[in-house]
């Protein structure tokens, strides 16, 4: 075997809380390699702020989570999903502490924050950088298993099908099998071929697909890319949430201002100095995250304003200061205090709602192919994610996974057939203004055309322009030798693609995705748009 084929039982591609999470509970069982296109904790879990959510306090029950969960997602929710990732999440939340995650506490328990949506205070967090802690214990553990290799700077290209064997997939059929992906590894520049008994996609978010983003620049989307590809069921592409509140600062690159901050007696004021949430909802501030931002939206886009102020200066300056360390100094960095003023703040891009369907044991529709995370679509979430419940659908549907993995890989082999990654013919590229402008321009389309509010002739537009970067880029891609940037690019385009092919489907406003064209909830328009 040449050095660029490498074999393994299970395959993990993201080093998030998805793919850490399942390549622990795993590796008792066999080989784990976890390919990671950054290094290790770079992913959406290391920034989460707000925390998890979970029923901890004595005074809330499942049922309550579970009723929030459910009147968050708009009538499309899986309740049985929802009842199964919600029952599971406070055993999650005992085994990170067991091992070793230490959460913000006050007089001996867990300290419970609240957010939008959510009828109780849940939200277990360490102070605002839960996602830091999180990452941190699951890497710790991963580094301290002998069998997990961790692969930093490797990029996950293509997942291995039947297709790579000279099959013909025409559509989706219930028996293709994958069996491993093609991998670049970036310091060596060479293509590796990994072949797997189990592959796992847990590669997150894709909100650089959008201008304005709270995602890190790894969030592109390259799983659902890879995974319709590979013509595996994808659903609710257009569902796509924005957070109400990012600091409005040239150069903050959207830094998320939590929802906790709302849940811990913030207010929101349009620029004129009125407090507007109660016009638009009786839960103001604490109404679902769609409607905050829509308000927000339409403040912006009435009165013609460039952000709304989010205030908690009311609040002792230490109360503060303690619960949110982070956002305190990353604010005074630009000249913000916010324990004396205001803070001037925008919605952006934050979470991809829907993704690769799989079943709540993170089964895909392609054999041997299991998704987890934000990249997978459980039916937890439907048509509107409540907030927090992403670090506990990551963790919850990793382990559920593992367990079923470990099932899989007793009847699964390799497949050595599997042809080494073909680039005769190709070139290095030149032209690299086309990636960089090509990413530009489709943020921009995707921000202006398929945002907050949507209609009929912006998704059209939308559309048609996408269209055509696919052609150019593809024809690029063909020629050209593999570069990250290029298949980000390709892979973005892919996303796009779907979201607005999902979102000119859905007849009817609902949860997040919002069209006046159609403002209405339609009861028949009551299902996934699957593709
Ligand atoms: P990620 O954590 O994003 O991990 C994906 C991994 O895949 C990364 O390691 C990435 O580098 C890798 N990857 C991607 N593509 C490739 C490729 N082609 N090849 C190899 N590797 C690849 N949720 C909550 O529940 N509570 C919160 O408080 C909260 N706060 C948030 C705050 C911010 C600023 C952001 C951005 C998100 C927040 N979320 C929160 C959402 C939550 O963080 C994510 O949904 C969750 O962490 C996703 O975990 P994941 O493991 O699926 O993906
Ligand atoms: C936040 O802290 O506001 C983010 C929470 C989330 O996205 O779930």
């Amino acid at each position: 075997m040449s050095k660029t084929r490498q074999q393994v039982d299970f395959l993990v591609l993201g080093s998030g809380a998805a793919g850490l999470s399942f390549a622990i509970q795993v590796a008792d069982f066999g080989s784990v390699a976890v390919v990671t296109k950054d290094s290790a904790s770079e992913s959406n879990t290391q920034y989460a702020q707000g925390g998890i959510a979970a029923v901890m306090d004595a005074a809330d029950s499942i049922e309550n989570h579970v009723r929030d969960t459910l009147t968050a997602g708009a009538g499309l929710c899986d309740e049985k999903v929802v009842r199964t990732i919600v029952g599971d999440g406070p055993t999650e939340i005992k085994r990170l502490i067991d091992e070793g995650a230490v959460f913000s506490s006050s007089n001996g328990s867990l300290h419970l924050g609240r957010e939008g949506g959510h009828g109780k205070s849940r939200i277990v967090h360490a102070a605002d950088s839960t996602g830091e802690v999180v990452e941190e214990s699951l890497l710790e553990r991963v580094k301290k298993h002998p069998n997990i290799q961790m692969l930093e700077h490797h990029f996950a290209l293509e997942l291995i099908t039947d297709h790579h064997l000279g099959q013909h997939v025409s559509k989706v059929r219930p028996d293709i099998k994958c069996f491993g992906a093609y991998v670049y590894n970036e310091g060596a520049d060479a293509v590796e071929t990994w072949l797997a008994k189990i592959t796992m996609l847990a590669t997150g978010g894709a909100g650089q697909v959008y201008l304005h983003t709270t995602n890190p620049s790894v969030a592109t989307g390259d799983g659902v890319a890879m995974a319709y590809r590979a013509k595996a069921r994808v659903a609710n592409m257009e569902f796509v949430q924005f957070h109400p509140t990012t600091l409005f600062h040239d150069e903050a690159k959207s830094f998320l201002i939590s929802e906790a901050v709302r849940g811990e007696g913030a207010i929101l004021l349009n620029k004129g100095g009125n407090r507007f949430m109660a016009d638009y909802d009786p839960r103001g501030e604490l109404a679902p995250r769609d409607i905050v931002a829509r308000a927000i939206d339409n403040e912006l886009k009435t009165r013609g304003d460039d952000h709304v102020w989010l205030d908690i200066s009311h609040k002792p300056s230490a109360f503060v200061q303690t619960h949110f360390p982070r956002i305190y100094s990353r604010c005074l960095e630009f000249g913000i205090d916010i324990t004396k003023e205001k803070i001037p703040v925008v919605p952006a891009a934050h979470y991809m709602c829907g993704g690769v369907f799989t079943d709540v044991n993170g089964q895909t529709s392609i054999e041997h192919l299991l998704a987890c995370g934000e990249v997978a679509y459980t039916g937890l979430h439907g048509a509107n994610r409540l907030a927090s419940n992403s670090l506990l659908e990551a963790l919850v549907v990793g382990h559920r996974s593992a367990v079923r993995a470990v099932e899989l890989s007793k009847t699964s082999g390799w497949r050595h057939e599997i042809p080494d990654w073909d680039d005769s013919g190709t070139i290095h590229p030149v032209e690299w203004i086309l990636i960089s402008h090509n990413k530009d321009e489709l943020r921009r389309i995707m921000w202006d055309y398929v945002g907050i509010v949507r209609s009929t002739l912006r998704l059209e537009r939308a559309r048609r322009r996408i269209d055509l970067l696919h052609e150019e880029t593809e024809v690029f891609y063909r020629r050209s030798r593999v570069s990250i940037g290029l298949c980000e690019l390709r892979n973005m385009i892919a996303v796009a693609h779907l979201v607005i092919r999902s979102a000119s489907i859905r007849r009817e406003s609902r949860g997040l995705h919002y069209i006046p064209d159609f403002p209405e909830l339609v009861e028949n328009e009551r299902r996934m748009t699957l593709i």
